[in-house]
């Protein structure tokens, strides 16, 4: 199994202002999936690429299992790429797409035709051997070019957006396929997403970069629950910013002073968030609710969704979202004055942007 490492890897497109991609360093999980995570022009493509030995990186390293791979061509690398756009031979039918890289090596016909029936049976494309790619839909087209990939038993598989082209319905279908087939092969695996949902159902970790540079690389749960800055929290969903003066464990903010457990960052301004489905919503009774962390709000609106029902409320001059269970829509209508509590334990603080 085959670690993969990246160490200060760059890359600088001729007459490009900005670097795409910027001292990326980064050691893969071997035998995991790891999600490279980012919106549209971040650079993800180019990361691929550039481990694939397609594009040559302007600066840095790639090492696999500890050997460099920068002298090594594409195709002596082991890593395979299945791009964004599968690209496969218009005029060869499935079975010889698929058995492409076997004979390219010098695989012997009747071992090509073997191991094409099994990838082909792997994907669930099985007996399809003889149409040609523009007679499969596109999902059939996207398991061609995944088992393409996979028949040369790759040290390292790289999925640009493997599912981008496809409905919700084969999404599921495919995603499931390539994390059986990851599993059972166990390939240190990139699979290139701009969707977080995506990269939270797929990926052991999650590697999300904005324009070029990497923000954070950490298990899906860290990026909701430890996000290490504003722009990272917003990126998975976080709307609830509050800015702070922490004191030790005391925050003094807008809403008054709310109590954190201890935490890293250094005592002065920080922005204080939590998730919306972390905040509790309570009626404003006649005693005030006991414990500490509660403060005033009044409610604005409340979409109600079904499996949840969403508040948003204002506090003090402050707008923040509250998801409650969908029963907690009876109790509540606008302009109604309630309690918001914040579980200390909730309560995440980021470096103030
Ligand atoms: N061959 C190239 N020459 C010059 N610039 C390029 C080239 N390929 C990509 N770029 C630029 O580099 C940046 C990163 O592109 P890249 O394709 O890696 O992004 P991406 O994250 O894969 O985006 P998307 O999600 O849209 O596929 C973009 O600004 C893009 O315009
Ligand atoms: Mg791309």
């Amino acid at each position: 199994m085959t670690q993969v490492t990246l160490h200060q890897l760059s890359q600088t497109y001729p007459q490009a202002n900005l670097p795409a991609v910027h001292r990326l360093n980064l050691t893969l999980p071997t035998g995991q999936i790891t999600a490279l995570l980012g919106p549209s022009g971040c650079g993800k493509t180019t990361v691929l690429k550039m481990i694939a030995g397609l594009v040559e990186p302007t600066e840095g390293d790639i090492q696999f299992s500890g050997k460099s791979v920068l002298n090594l061509l594409a195709e002596r690398r082991g890593a395979v790429m299945v791009f964004q756009s599968h690209l496969l031979f218009p005029y060869m039918s499935v079975g010889e797409n698929v058995g492409f890289g076997l004979k390219m090596r010098g695989v012997d016909a009747a071992t090509v035709r073997r191991r094409v029936a099994t990838m082909l049976e792997w994907v669930q494309l099985g007996g399809l051997e003889n149409r040609r790619p523009k007679q499969l839909s596109g999902g059939q087209q996207q398991r061609v070019a995944l088992a393409r990939a996979l028949i040369v038993e790759p040290q390292v598989l790289l999925l640009d957006e493997p599912l981008s082209n496809l409905d919700a319905h084969l999404r599921g279908e495919m995603r499931d396929l390539i994390l059986t087939i990851q599993r059972k092969l166990a390939i240190t695996t990139i699979f290139v997403t701009h969707d977080q949902e995506e990269a939270m159902l797929m990926a052991d970790q999650i590697a999300l970069m904005f324009v070029g540079r990497l923000q954070q690389f950490a298990p899906p749960r860290d990026f909701y629950e430890r996000p290490v800055s504003v722009g990272v929290a917003r990126f998975f969903g976080g709307v609830n910013f509050i800015p702070a003066t922490k004191h030790g464990l005391q925050l003094e903010t807008p809403l008054g002073i709310l109590h954190s457990l201890p935490h890293t960052l250094p005592d002065g301004p920080v922005m204080l968030t939590i998730r919306p489905e972390n905040l509790n919503i309570k009626p404003h009774g006649p005693t005030p609710p006991a414990g500490s962390n509660i403060v005033l709000a009044t409610i604005q609106q409340q979409l109600y969704l079904g499996t949840h029902v969403r508040f948003t409320v204002q506090a003090n001059n402050l707008i923040l979202e509250v998801v409650a269970e969908p029963r907690q829509v009876d109790q509540f209508r606008l302009g109604q004055t309630v309690h918001l509590e914040f579980p200390a334990l909730q309560i995440w603080l980021l470096p103030m942007p």
